[in-house]
């Protein structure tokens, strides 16, 4: 099993210390435990930074980063070993464990963290933390910074700065290590191993649900415990909504099937889209409009390379999708007003990517000082094209209305170009009909 090892976390945590200023501290929560409903809560998946830091899974924990201090720099608080508790809901690694499991210097519970805490951030100039993402989080800190204020006429010294800790922290996520682009190599090749699957189970007649079925088990029989994102399985005019989740509706010869999903391995997203027809042969029309959008994923994918810039890939999209919408009437006029006035926007309304990581929609500026981001090696990012035709447009042929097409690979920015992680399925015409036919 893929795992990253305890140097990798040690690394982040000094790397970021490196970037905060002296005599700071930093202040990370667990991800919260929200309800489904009643007594029931929804799969809990930790916070990612905070996961980034720590490599713990566990809810009802904070990290907290001190460079500098002289009683160690790493202070975990965590749920303490509780047998009656843990019968009901779970091992815990507990405080007395936590430094020798996972690194840490100092581990308190949990419940003595308004006691601590206050005195670890006293005396400090400055506080790094995520604010505005929990409110509960929020009122926590002011509660802590607030108790110093109530000591300062016994000497108490409160931090009188607050700083955003995303700035640092999402800059390092943005950059992968090599260790971290094996990983997302590995959940790359089970994704692809997954379309590959609905490929060739798919049959007119079934739910879209039931192909969804067909992914998940190929996801998790490979040892991703959960999709990185709820998978979209979208046949016919479903193809045109782009966040489609519902995948209940019954598969018909003659459809395109748009799948997107991916899955996550330790933590780490795949992000795959796929189309293709249900009963094995692309319609004129159908070959047509997904040539197209293979054109303009190729011609994106080779605007990734170190120097070229964010929205490049997107550019490239752009304009291949434009002068196929003119050369086939769904678009009239010429290509460089077109695109200007942004015209293709019809039938192509979102952009051509987004980071990738821990998160699908991973962190790191996409502008800096107001530019476009030049691209570096080790940033990985989605090059994902679409169009959807509306059913209902009538500004169209009736041959092209209703079909909805997106494909998207992941990629690594390498020092050469590119490294396209999810080569292992198919996307080219000729190799999804022959796979769908064998
Ligand atoms: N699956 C989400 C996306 O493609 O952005
Ligand atoms: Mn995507
Ligand atoms: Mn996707």
């Amino acid at each position: 099993m893929l795992r990253l090892d305890s140097a990798e976390y040690a690394k982040r945590r000094r790397s970021l210390m490196d970037l905060m200023s002296p005599n700071s501290i930093a202040i990370i929560p667990s991800a919260p435990v929200t309800v489904r409903n009643r007594d029931v809560e929804h799969p809990f998946r930790q916070d990612s930074d905070f996961y980034y830091l720590s490599g713990f899974a566990e809810e009802h924990s904070v990290v907290v980063l001190i460079p500098g201090r002289d009683h160690g720099e790493y202070v975990l608080f965590c749920q303490e070993k509780i047998k009656e508790q843990e019968i009901w809901t779970g091992r815990r690694v507990g405080p007395e464990a936590a430094p020798e499991v996972l690194g840490c210097d100092d581990a308190f519970p949990i419940s003595d963290i308004d006691d601590i805490l206050p005195g670890l951030i006293e005396g400090k100039d400055r506080i790094y933390a995520s604010l505005g993402v929990s409110p509960e989080f929020d009122r926590q800190l002011m509660q802590w910074v607030n108790h110093i204020k109530t000591q300062v006429r016994n000497g108490a010294t409160p931090p009188h700065e607050f700083s955003a800790l995303d700035h640092l922290l999402h800059e390092l996520r943005l950059i992968k290590s090599p260790a971290e682009i094996e990983v997302m190599q590995a959940a790359a090749d089970i994704s692809a191993e997954a379309h590959t699957r609905a490929m060739q189970v798919v049959r007119p007649g079934m739910k879209e649900y039931q192909l969804e079925a067909e992914l998940m088990h190929i996801f998790m029989a490979a040892g991703s415990r959960w999709p990185a994102y709820p998978s979209i399985v979208g046949a016919g005019d479903n193809a045109c909504i782009l966040h489609y989740t519902r995948n209940d509706d019954t598969i018909s010869d003659g459809d395109l099937i748009l799948i997107d999903a991916g899955c996550e391995l330790d933590y780490y997203a795949s992000d795959i889209t796929r189309t293709f027809p249900a009963n094995g042969i692309f319609s004129d029309a159908q070959r047509k409009m997904y040539q197209l959008v293979l054109d303009a994923q190729y011609a994106a994918i080779e605007a990734v390379k170190p120097g070229n810039h964010w929205n490049q890939p997107h550019e490239a999209a752009v304009r291949v999708l434009t002068e196929g919408l003119v050369k086939y009437g769904l678009l009239q006029g010429d290509v460089d007003e077109l695109i200007e006035a942004l015209a293709y926007r019809q039938f192509y309304m979102h952009k051509t990517g987004h980071w990738l990581g821990m998160d699908v929609h991973d962190v790191g500026e996409y502008r800096i000082d107001g530019q476009w981001r030049v691209l570096e090696p080790g940033m990985v990012m989605t090059v994902e094209p679409g169009l959807y035709i509306a059913p209902d447009d009538e500004s169209v042929e009736p041959q092209w209305r209703g079909i909805g097409i997106r494909i998207e690979d992941d990629v690594v920015v390498t020092e050469g170009g590119c490294h396209v992680l999810t080569s292992a399925v198919v996307k080219d015409v000729a190799d999804i009909e022959a796979l769908m036919s064998a």
